[in-house]
Parts: C-alpha cells; sequence; structure tokens
C-alpha cells in the first residue's frame, strides 16, 4: 500500500479537514459488509460507503468486469463516436426502470446527473416551442450535489450561503412534519404539502416553469419519508399544468427501498429520473439522467440535424463505468437484492423503532433500507451530539452516517437479520452512554 508523508495535500470534501486531520480515521480495505481500518479492525458498513454500495464490498463480478475492461479498451470517447458496451449498459438500466423511461445519459456522478436533467427539462420546454419556461422548482431541505444547478434547487443553507444561486428558481416546503413522529413507512400526513405547487403556480405562472425536482425519500437532510399520497398529488399537479417532474433517485435508486427505483415502489413515474451511487455498486464513479420518451422524441427527434442537446463529458459512458454497470446490474438481478431489501424491511424498521425509548431520541423514521434516528440537539451546540455519536459507533466497529443530529443507517442490501440487530444494538449502546 502508497502512504503518504502527511495528510496536508488532500483538500477533502464534505470534512472537518483541521479536525479530521488532528484525529484521522483512515480505511485500508472492504469485503463484504465490512471495511477495515489500517490496522485490521473490521467496521460493519452501516451505511453502504456513501448509500452507494448497494451489493456489498469487493464483489467479484464487479472486479473481474472492470479488470477485463481496462485491458481491452480504458477509454473511447463517447462524441460522435461509440462502443458497445455503452448502449449495453442504458438498455439494461432502461429496462430496470418504469416503462417509458428509456432514454440514458450517461454522466459521472449524482450532482452530473441532477445538472443534466434541469439542462434536458429546459430544452425540452424550448423545443416543444414553451421556451418561457425556464423556472425551477426544487424543496427545502432537498440535497441535489453540488453543481450551480443542484445547490440551487437544492434547499441545504449550508450549501448554498457561500455561492449565487441561479435566477428563477423557487422551492417547496419540505415534508418533516412533527405529527409524523416515529412513523414506521410512510406517515400519515403531509400529502397536501404537495399543493405548494400550485401555489407557486398561482405565483408566477405555469408558462414561466419548466421543471419540479425532488427526491421521492430525502436522503441527505436525515431520512424524510414522503407522507402518503404526496407524490401522487404532485405527479397530478405537475402533469396538469405542463411541468415536468424529476425523481432524483441517486440514493433512493437500486432497490434501497425494496424495488428498483422509488418510482416503482410508490407506482409514481416521474419524466426525468436520476441515478448515481448503486448504478455501479460504487466501483466506478457513474450517474445518469434518464429521460422519458415523450422528453426524449421532442429534443432528438424534432430537433434540426446535427447535434440535438449541448450537453456531455468527456468520461460519459466511460468503458470502465459501463462494465461495472453492467456487472452490477446483472448482480442485483441474479441474487434478487431488490426484492431481499423488501424481505428484510419488517426486520429493519422494528430494529430501528426499538430505539424509541433510548436517551436524546426525538424521532425515528423508516422506509426500505433506510432508517433515520433524530436527536434532540445540545443546548447551544447543534450536531455535537450525534458527531460523538459518529465517532464512538467507529470505534466500536459500526459506521454510521451523520446530518445535524440525525443519524442515518442504510447498509448494503446483502445485510443479515444478525447484522441488522447487531447495528442497531450498538447504536443503543452508544445512546446510552452519550450525554
Ligand atoms: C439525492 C442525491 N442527489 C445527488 C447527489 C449527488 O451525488 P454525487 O455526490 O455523486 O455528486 C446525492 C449524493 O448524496 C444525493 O443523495
Amino acid at each position: 500500500m502508497i502512504t503518504p508523508n502527511n495528510l496536508a495535500a488532500w483538500w477533502m470534501p464534505f470534512t472537518a479537514n483541521r479536525a479530521f486531520k488532528a484525529d484521522p480515521r483512515l480505511l485500508a480495505r472492504a469485503e463484504g459488509m465490512h471495511y477495515f481500518t489500517l490496522e485490521g479492525r473490521p467496521v460493519l458498513d452501516g451505511t453502504a460507503g456513501l448509500w452507494c454500495v448497494n451489493a456489498g464490498h469487493g464483489r467479484a463480478e464487479i472486479t473481474r468486469a472492470i479488470q477485463e475492461q481496462a485491458a481491452a479498451m480504458d477509454f473511447a470517447p463517447t462524441y460522435n463516436l461509440g462502443h458497445p458496451l455503452a448502449f449495453a449498459a442504458a438498455e439494461r438500466l432502461a429496462l430496470m426502470l418504469p416503462p417509458g423511461l428509456d432514454h440514458v445519459f450517461f454522466c459521472n456522478s449524482g450532482s452530473e446527473a441532477v445538472d443534466t436533467a434541469l439542462k434536458i427539462a429546459l430544452a425540452y420546454q424550448r423545443a416543444i416551442g414553451q421556451g418561457t419556461r425556464t423556472r425551477l422548482i426544487g424543496r427545502e431541505r432537498g440535497y441535489h450535489g453540488v453543481g450551480f444547478g443542484g445547490v440551487s434547487v437544492g434547499g441545504i443553507v449550508s450549501n448554498r450561503r457561500a455561492f449565487p444561486t441561479l435566477p428563477g428558481v423557487d422551492h417547496l416546503r419540505h415534508t418533516h412534519l412533527a405529527e409524523n413522529a416515529f412513523s414506521i413507512g410512510q406517515p400519515a400526513h403531509g400529502a397536501d404539502l404537495a399543493d405548494d405547487l400550485e401555489r407557486l403556480v398561482a405565483l408566477h405562472g405555469a408558462e414561466t416553469i419548466a421543471a419540479v425536482i425532488v427526491e421521492p425519500l430525502a436522503g441527505s437532510t436525515g431520512v424524510l419519508v414522503p407522507p402518503v399520497g404526496y407524490l401522487e398529488r404532485l405527479r397530478a399537479i405537475a402533469t396538469r399544468h405542463g411541468i415536468l417532474l424529476i425523481f432524483d433517485e441517486v440514493i433512493t435508486g437500486f432497490g434501497r427501498l425494496g424495488a428498483a427505483t422509488a418510482a416503482e415502489r410508490f407506482g409514481v413515474t416521474p419524466d426525468i429520473m436520476t441515478l448515481a451511487k448503486g448504478l455501479t455498486n460504487a466501483a466506478v464513479p457513474m450517474g445518469a439522467a434518464v429521460a422519458s420518451d415523450a422528453v426524449h422524441a421532442a429534443i432528438v427527434d424534432g430537433g434540426p440535424a446535427g447535434i440535438e442537446l449541448f450537453h456531455g463529458y468527456t468520461y460519459s459512458g466511460h468503458p470502465l463505468a459501463c462494465a461495472a454497470a453492467v456487472a452490477a446490474l446483472d448482480l442485483y438481478q441474479a441474487e434478487g437484492l431488490f426484492a431481499r431489501a423488501a424481505t428484510l424491511e419488517a426486520t429493519f424498521a422494528a430494529a430501528a423503532h426499538a430505539l424509541r425509548d433510548k436517551p436524546h431520541v426525538v424521532d425515528i423514521r423508516t422506509l426500505g433500507l433506510v432508517a433515520g434516528i433524530e436527536l434532540s440537539p445540545r443546548d447551544g451546540a447543534p450536531g455535537t451530539r450525534a458527531t460523538e455519536l459518529f465517532h464512538r459507533a467507529f470505534d466500536t466497529g459500526l459506521l454510521v452516517r451523520v446530518t445535524g443530529d440525525i443519524i442515518a443507517l442504510s447498509p448494503p442490501l446483502i445485510v443479515s437479520a444478525a447484522q441488522i440487530g447487531e447495528m442497531f444494538g450498538r447504536v443503543g449502546e452508544v445512546l446510552d452512554g452519550l450525554a
């Protein structure tokens, strides 16, 4: 292993760099459900890396596919050239998605997928003669990555504060309601929050709005599960006003909610879907914006001769990413991992909700194999309680994710019932000892 002389050169993402470098936590390898530290200590992966290693770590089928592709063709340009694997990966992905979402634009991350989706939405409205529709609608507490588009439609103040955002963006209210505390699965209250889109139509005029983007389940801001009927209502309002509905499924895609996508789980199909993370089981970076037949046809079939969409990335359809995607999608199917997540959902929810009476717990939210455990913040020191839990859990061999004072758990879909018990048991033990 190559070891660094010091930790100064790498400016780490979304990290308290000074604190981390004073007290680093370094991972050396990963296998199945575990990471291993430099000292060889196992750490149970309660977060599938960053919500992305859905089939577990070090899967031989994916490793082999990447190795073989690297040896056969390391890179191929995809502007006015193609390679079979990119078409195969797109075809395989489209087959997994709800009917009608058939046209895959590849990129390299969730952030790129979101910006691609927003641009496709704007291009679509222009292509159908609705060029006044330039406004984009996001939602409070949404996370859509870190591009300027994603930050603008996103709803996290720390990600927005230091940067100018796109003009003409507005937001729906978030769906987090106190009366839904400790809901198992979809909460009962809040479908009417979708009517915010109707209010924004009344405020701005439908003829100014191109698209609305939401995470079907908001992951990064603390596992906000959509209220019963909310997504259906949003779909209906968007359709009524000619507004495209974009589902950001970067987290919810690839089995996290016990179905291939949240769209499938909830029976609500968007016009554009963004995906990344589990697309390759995170073995090679890859993202995708997938457009409906109507959206694709308006831009590609209806446009003048020549390049139809002036957008793309050097690494769109990168051979190694495509090899990893095909292998990952095959693996998900061969092992029935999405159905497995559905089968484990009740066990997972029961284990999570058993922590209800532990110290500091003010809410627990679960759906599929995702749990959010919200803690009361310390007076004058928000976030420190959950951060301390993160450190203590890591030291005792469990990786959790923390956002504010909320702990998120989203293990690989290969997790066993015993490991689910171990995960929540450890969180409970740490909570018992936490001031
Ligand atoms: C819903 C959602 N969209 C977009 C992104 C951004 O993805 P990336 O970090 O790959 O750019 C994330 C990342 O967590 C996400 O959760």
